[in-house]
């Protein structure tokens, strides 16, 4: 029986050749580090609803979904009608338009703690944006953030989330305070530096709830003690904006943070991000016609891009449909058939690990058994057992032996399900997780 290798590399020899290609123009072929892959990464060249194709014409269930941005599916006709009738009207029209106004109300309408919104093009740009507003605010400056939470690539972003690397300098080190999400480590950051100016979090748990937390009471007591200490709380919606609910982790869970941060889903598959917050922080980035204020005090944004018309009516149509219809609803429903299909093939095949998962995100983890019925939802993890090595390792081969069954997963640790899915798309999916776990199983990955 061929390896899990030899198949993904008999099923995909276009690619393989694309891959080659591609190291001529780009550090290790890709464009994203969480692209890379061994033998070679698969290339894709269209898609709708719950599927997409790659170059050697394999139909293939997706549940990347634009790195999660794509909660309506791929290109949805109501979104593309939008962006196209507004790209050839203009994509960038050099000045303000009523869109702009629209796409906040539409946000807005979704996120009750918010009074005024700002738009960028990435959340990378946003989660920088709103520390710098922090800082301004309160005249400090240091971050505290959590292990593994993943707030983009800038210097802030990634200390305690992966590869800080040598490019970020040792004084940018010390001023991000990283703590596991624990209130009782918390308070005592908060009460030992005065300096910190803002915690920010990604409320359902680092990278994509891969380090789950419970949400609750841990948001509120993080609520209450930056409140306590005069820290500002930022939460991270990126991926859980607009997913986890309707108005994303803050209104799932009753929680009001004083600047939400949010990507992906809010501009509707196009490349667009938003920073929405309580007016008085908002306000440092409003000129006072003071030349000490505007220069030295308040915060400066720029972007070429920002809420350039067809991203805004994207974001307009995207939101809105959010607000109207039961898109969250149809891919919960979609999310919740999946994950006890999984966790049935789990106990079917005898393989140690579960699928666990809020809304229409299911994550998986290997090597660790379910305990309770909190384990399917935001099962109480250790850092350690989401590290270990042997399941990192059945993840990477998770991802390849599921494409080989026509299904891509996130990483092989997460499905992003969207309202396009469909029930025999879901069942397709279960029926390749199962046989992916029985090719694992024959050569000893799990
Ligand atoms: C929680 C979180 N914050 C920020 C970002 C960065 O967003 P972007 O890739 O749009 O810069 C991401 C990206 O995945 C994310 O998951």
């Amino acid at each position: 029986m061929p390896t899990i290798d030899e198949t993904y590399s008999a099923r995909f020899p276009t690619s393989a050749v694309m891959s080659e290609k591609a190291k001529n123009y780009f550090p290790s072929g890709i464009v994203h580090q969480n692209r890379y892959a061994t033998p070679f990464q698969v290339y894709f060249d269209r898609a709708n609803g719950g599927i997409k194709f790659d170059l050697d014409g394999h139909e293939t269930v997706d549940y990347v979904g634009g790195n999660g941005a794509l909660l309506q599916g791929h290109a949805h006709p109501e979104i593309v009608a939008a962006v196209a009738s507004q790209f050839a009207q203009g994509s960038h029209l050099g000045g303000s338009t009523p869109f702009e106004i629209e796409w906040a109300q539409a946000l807005l309408r979704l996120v009750p703690s918010a009074e005024q919104v700002r738009f960028t093009n990435s959340g990378t740009e946003t989660t920088l944006l709103a520390m710098r507003i922090a800082r301004a605010y309160t005249g400090k400056i240091k971050i505290l953030k959590f292990e593994e939470h993943y707030h983009g690539w800038h210097e802030y972003g990634v200390v305690g989330a992966g590869n800080s690397g040598a490019s970020v300098p040792k004084p940018i080190i010390d001023m991000v305070v990283v703590v596991r999400p624990n209130i009782d480590e918390v308070e005592r950051a908060l009460k030992n530096d005065p300096d910190i100016a803002c915690c920010i979090v990604e409320p359902t748990g680092g990278h994509f709830a891969t380090y789950p937390i419970q949400p609750l009471p841990f948001l509120q007591q993080l609520r209450e003690v930056t409140a306590k200490y005069g820290v500002l709380l930022i939460f991270d919606e990126t991926i859980t904006g607009f997913r986890v609910s309707k108005g994303g982790a803050a209104v799932k869970y009753n929680i009001d943070p004083d600047m939400s941060t949010f990507g992906k889903i809010v501009a509707g598959g196009m490349p667009g991000a938003a920073l929405a917050g309580k007016a008085k922080y908002m306000q440092m980035l409003e000129r006072s016609g003071d030349p000490e204020w505007d220069r030295n005090v308040r915060v400066g944004q720029g972007g070429t891009f920002n809420a350039n018309p067809p991203t805004a009516k994207a974001g307009i149509v995207g939101l809105t449909m959010i607000a109207e219809r039961p898109i969250n609803e149809m891919a919960d429903a979609m999310a919740a058939r999946l994950k006890a299909g999984i966790n049935e093939a789990f106990q079917r095949t005898e393989v140690s690990g579960f699928a666990y998962g809020i809304a229409s995100m299911v994550n998986f983890i290997f090597g660790v058994d379910p305990k309770g019925e909190e384990y399917f939802e935001a099962p109480p993890l250790t850092y350690e057992e989401v590290r270990d090595e042997k399941s990192s390792k059945a993840a990477g081969f998770l991802t390849k032996a599921m494409l080989n069954h026509g299904v891509h997963v996130m990483g092989g640790r997460v499905c992003m399900v969207s309202s396009a899915h469909t029930a025999p798309q879901i069942d397709l999916t279960i029926d390749a997780f199962e046989k992916s776990l029985r090719d694992m199983r024959a050569e000893g990955l799990v």
